[in-house]
């Protein structure tokens, strides 16, 4: 039971989860969110993690229950270990969770430092298996991330995959990667390509939907739909393997996830808040825009005013109010230059 709903929205939907962009630079180059030519913020414009740490310190305070750090690629930006050992600190006024979403190129160098920083689970971009395909799609090699990925499971830190299906691209790889994902026993979530890439290429034809992918998947596996309790995915238990698989896992279930903010959006359960690189508070992914709170957050952190703090507090929450519906209702791309990369996912 919650028992402090004080960043609520309009829709009655209550805030437990924000997602904190630390970088807008990433070293790889997805065709679904980096653009062909990226102009990178100035460091002047980002946000410092103490400021950042105040910000977090608010929201915690007010209600956030999980924090999940994006970028970018977040362990591009030096100190992130640092400060994700700074945020277990606010596991004292109700913070359960620290998250990060990885392209896992660096993963297999920091993953012991992020289980020993408070760390506790991970999700990983891994769009294909076949090396060729992965370097097609991504500019960077694969061996790194697969590395990356035994690395994490070594030192015990909770891993879910993001693969992003793409039709005529990477829609091969949803039975390869549901093999791979039972093998390794981690589990694989496709999730519907989104108008949110920076060279606003994105076509519908290009998405693979929900149906798409259970219609491929049912060839060789019986699908059961589990209760999906927000959180963007769809749970599906997957069973009855087919003969490949069979010698090894006849018993297992193993489940799946499916992001489908396309075909079936899960904005009436949506419990999410975001903050960009530069402190902008974005209330929805497909928010055309957010609300910069750096200012305010570097005034207080030099003096520590509660009139100031008081005010930061009351704008947090009359920006979370007035939170849209969602993709749900505008079922159209953001009218904002950030794209994928900078608002983190
Ligand atoms: P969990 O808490 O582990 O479920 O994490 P998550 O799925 O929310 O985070 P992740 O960064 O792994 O995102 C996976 C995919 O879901 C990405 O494509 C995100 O853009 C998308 N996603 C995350 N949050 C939202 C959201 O609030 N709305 C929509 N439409 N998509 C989201
Ligand atoms: N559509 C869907 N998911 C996307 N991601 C990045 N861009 C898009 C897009 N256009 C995913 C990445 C990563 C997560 C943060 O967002 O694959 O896993
Ligand atoms: Fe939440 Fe907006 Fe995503 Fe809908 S589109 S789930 S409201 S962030």
């Amino acid at each position: 039971m919650r028992s402090n709903a004080n960043l609520v929205d309009q829709f009655g939907r209550e805030k437990r989860k924000l997602r904190i962009s630390v970088t807008d630079r990433c070293n790889f180059k997805c065709q679904y969110c980096m653009p062909e030519h990226p102009e990178w913020l100035a460091k002047k414009d980002i946000l410092s993690f103490e400021a950042l740490y105040i910000f977090c310190e608010l929201m915690v305070e007010q209600g956030i229950e999980s924090i999940r750090i994006t970028g970018g690629e977040p362990l591009m930006r030096q100190g992130v270990v640092h400060f994700i050992n700074d945020l277990s600190r606010l596991r004292a006024k109700g913070l359960k969770r620290i998250s990060m979403t990885t392209n896992a190129h660096y993963l297999a160098k920091y993953a012991e430092g992020l289980k020993r920083a408070g760390l506790d689970d991970l999700n990983i971009s891994l769009d294909s298996l076949d090396a060729k395909q992965f370097q097609q799609l991504t500019k960077k090699f694969l061996q790194p991330i697969l590395q990356g990925i035994t690395a994490a499971q070594a030192v015990g830190l909770k891993i879910k995959i993001n693969t992003v299906l793409m039709r005529g691209i990477n829609d091969d790889q949803i039975i390869p990667l549901v093999k791979w994902g039972m093998a390794q026993k981690v589990s694989v979530r496709f999730i519907e390509y989104m108008p949110l890439d920076g060279d606003a290429l994105w076509q519908k034809d290009w998405v693979v939907s929900e149906q798409d992918i259970l219609s491929t998947l049912e060839k060789e596996f019986q699908i059961t739909a589990i209760a999906q309790d927000h959180e963007p995915a769809k749970q599906f238990v997957i069973q009855n393997l087919n003969d490949a698989v069979k010698e090894n896992f006849s018993k297992q279930t193993y489940k799946i996830g499916i992001i489908s903010t396309i075909s079936n959006p899960f904005c009436q359960q949506c419990d999410r808040l975001r903050l960009t690189a530069t402190g902008e508070l974005f209330t929805c992914l497909f928010s055309d825009q957010g609300l910069s709170f750096k200012d305010k957050l570097e005034q207080y952190q030099k003096n520590k005013d509660d009139a100031l703090r008081n005010e930061i507090i009351d704008t947090i929450k009359t920006v979370v109010w007035y939170k849209e519906a969602g993709y749900v209702s505008k079922q159209r791309a953001p009218l904002r230059k950030i794209t994928m990369h900078a608002i983190g996912g």
